[in-house]
Parts: structure tokens; C-alpha cells; sequence
């Protein structure tokens, strides 16, 4: 008999296996009655899976070792499940032992956790809200459109007709293999927010005040001023008796809150395919207070916005869908201004590209 303490087997019958098994299985319950300490625990470890010295390994050396083949794997399974027990003990031990969360090797859950960082708001999103927010306290609601548009509604009911040279001032993206549809119904990226003006006024009849922020597209190469995606957000106000001056007046009223009280404002002829009269609304420079800078090229003042009072030729494509926008009883006027451009004047942004290349050291210094 070796000096282990391994009793020899008697003979490789499943009989005699299950026997000489079943009492080291005692063995190692007897062992396991008192593992409350993590010593303890590791004792019982040592004592039965200890690599060299583990009563384990003496077993499988005097039992498996000598074993005939066809026993072999008999005494492995027996084997085998000895082991798991030995190990599921511990675990239970270890997992049940009072001051277990204070382990070195668990986690310490009264140590703060990972923060993570917080995030703020991007200034052009900033801007977007502030712009929209101003005209929700006005009476406005706010709308959506699409960014992929029909030919129609960026263009053709806006009064700007096929072969148009007004089409010719927005570059447009085209979705490619359009060809086969009729020019109406071909896709593009919008190249405005103008289009949702007609789809809003084909959901519903007048009275309307809306205004829809979101993201355009359009084929210009990016510099310091021009990115081929940036953002507006279009204004709709549709009413009995709706004249010019309640354009220049809520037009006026925005770029105070926008810019400040002492900002004024005027207005400019302009040309717009969907509006007539038409007008570039500028702002007292808000860098200078007008007396002129760089900022405003020493004019004083800075242009910021298209505006104008909708077409009647607008209201004509409005009405196949919804008769009440008879340009004989009803008028409005309609504004669209960029948000990039505002985000850039109110934080002193030099580069447009800034507002894309998600940099951190830009971002941060908004947050
Ligand atoms: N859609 C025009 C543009 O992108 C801006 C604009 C001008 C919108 C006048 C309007 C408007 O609603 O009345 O250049």
C-alpha cells in the first residue's frame, strides 16, 4: 500500500468502483462541514485539488494509473464527478461566506462606479431648438419632411417651373436611375426645407403657422461658409388678412430674441419663385451694433434670411388637395433661414466645417 493513504482497489467491477468512490465522496463531505473562512477554504483546496500534493491527483495516480483499459473509463467518470463535487463545495463556501463582497478579487460595490461623461448639446442643435422655440412660444407648431423629395415638391409646386433658371441656384443631388419616371415624381435630396410648406398645407386647411427645421442637401463643394448637408428651418402662416407687416413684425420680434433687444432689422427686395413680394431680411450687426466691423464687412449689417408673402401660384397647387386656400380669401407669408449660419454668428464659429467634425476640442467647449 503506498503511503498516500489510498486504499488499493478490489478489482475493477462497477460494484467495487462505486463503493471505493462512494467513500472518498464521504471523505470530502466530512471535509467540507467547516469552510467558513476563506483559510479554511483554502485549506480544503490544497487538501483535495492541490496540483502536486492534492488527494485527487493521489487518487488518480494509484486508481486511474494502474487501471486495465476497458476500466479506464469507468474510474474517469467517477473521476470526473468527485471533482465537480470538490469544486461546486467551494464555490458554495466562497460565494456564502459572510464579508465575500469585500474579497480582493470581487468588486467592492461601495466604491463609486465608472462614470461616464455627459454629454452636451451640440451648438448647432442648440441653436435648432432655441430658433424653433422662439416661434412655439409665438403660437407655432412644428412640423417634418422628408430629405429624399419628389422633383414636385422641392421644386414644381413652388413655383419654380421644369427648365426654370431658378432651379439653377440650388445644386442639386439627384438619386441616381430616375430617368423613366415622369420629372415630377424623380427623387432628389431636398435642396430646402420649402417643400413641407406645401405637404403641411395639403394636411390641413388655413388657419396655418408652422415652422419645419431639418437637414439640406445640396452639390457644393465644402469650404469655410459652404457645406453640402446643413440646416433650415422654414416658417408658414396662412390666415384671413395676413399682410406684410405681420411678416416684418414677427420677423422682427425673432431677431430680438434671437440676438438681443437692440438688434433691428430690414428688409431688402429679393426674388423667390414661391414668394411675391420677396425680401432679404438683415440684422443690425450684432458684433458692432451696427457701426461696422469684419464681421459685417464695416456695412453694419448682416444678411440672414429669405422671406416673403406666398405666391399665389403656391396656394393654387395647396388647393388641388385642399380647396379653403383660395388665394382670394385667404394670405400668408413664409420665411426660411439657415441654422448653421446662426449657430456660427452666436458662437463666433469661423469654419462651418467645425459643426461636423465631431472634435472633441470644439465640442467641449460648448458643454
Ligand atoms: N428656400 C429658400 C432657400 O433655401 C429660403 C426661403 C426664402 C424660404 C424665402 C422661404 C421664403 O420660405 O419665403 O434659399
Amino acid at each position: 500500500m503506498p503511503d498516500d493513504g489510498i486504499p488499493p482497489l478490489n478489482g475493477w467491477s462497477e460494484s467495487e468502483l462505486d463503493r471505493a468512490f462512494a467513500s472518498v465522496a464521504k471523505e470530502v463531505e466530512l471535509s467540507a462541514r467547516s469552510l467558513n473562512s476563506p483559510e479554511e477554504q483554502e485549506q480544503f483546496r490544497l487538501y483535495w485539488l492541490g496540483r502536486k500534493q492534492g488527494r485527487l491527483k493521489a487518487i488518480s495516480d494509484a486508481w486511474l494509473k494502474a487501471a486495465p483499459p476497458q476500466a479506464k473509463k469507468l474510474i474517469g467518470q467517477r473521476f470526473n464527478t468527485l471533482k465537480a463535487e470538490v469544486e461546486q463545495r467551494l464555490e458554495r463556501a466562497a460565494a456564502s461566506s459572510p464579508g465575500h463582497e469585500f474579497d480582493a478579487e470581487t468588486i467592492d460595490i461601495t466604491l463609486p462606479g465608472t462614470r461616464r461623461k455627459l454629454g452636451a448639446e451640440h451648438p448647432l442643435i442648440r441653436t435648432w431648438h432655441e430658433i424653433v422655440g422662439i416661434f412655439q412660444r409665438m403660437g407655432y407648431s412644428v412640423g417634418v419632411g422628408p430629405e429624399v423629395e419628389t422633383d414636385y415638391y422641392n421644386f414644381e409646386s413652388l413655383n419654380f417651373p421644369p427648365g426654370h433658371p431658378a432651379r439653377d441656384t440650388q445644386d442639386t443631388l439627384v438619386i441616381a436611375g430616375q430617368e423613366r419616371k415622369p420629372l415630377r415624381d424623380r427623387l432628389l435630396m431636398r435642396t430646402h426645407t420649402s417643400p413641407v410648406q406645401i405637404r403641411t398645407m395639403e394636411q390641413q386647411p388655413p388657419p396655418v403657422r408652422i415652422v419645419i427645421p431639418g437637414k439640406v442637401h445640396r452639390n457644393d463643394a465644402a469650404d469655410a461658409t459652404h457645406s453640402p448637408i446643413f440646416h433650415q428651418v422654414e416658417g408658414l402662416c396662412v390666415d384671413t388678412n395676413i399682410t406684410f407687416a405681420d411678416l416684418k413684425g414677427t420677423l422682427d420680434h425673432a431677431m430680438k430674441e434671437l440676438f438681443g433687444s437692440s438688434v433691428r432689422t430690414r428688409f431688402f427686395p429679393s426674388f423667390f419663385p414661391f414668394t411675391e413680394p420677396s425680401a432679404d431680411v438683415q440684422i443690425s450687426c450684432p458684433f458692432c451694433a451696427g457701426s461696422g466691423c469684419r464681421k459685417c464687412k464695416h456695412s453694419g449689417w448682416i444678411e440672414l434670411l429669405g422671406c416673403g408673402m406666398v405666391d399665389p401660384t403656391v396656394f393654387e397647387f395647396a388647393r388641388l388637395k385642399q380647396p379653403a386656400y383660395d388665394p382670394k380669401k385667404i394670405s400668408g407669408f413664409a420665411f426660411g433661414m439657415g441654422i448653421d449660419r446662426i449657430a456660427m454668428m452666436k458662437y463666433g464659429i469661423g469654419d462651418i466645417g467645425l459643426l461636423y467634425s465631431g472634435d472633441l476640442r470644439f465640442l467641449e467647449q460648448f458643454a
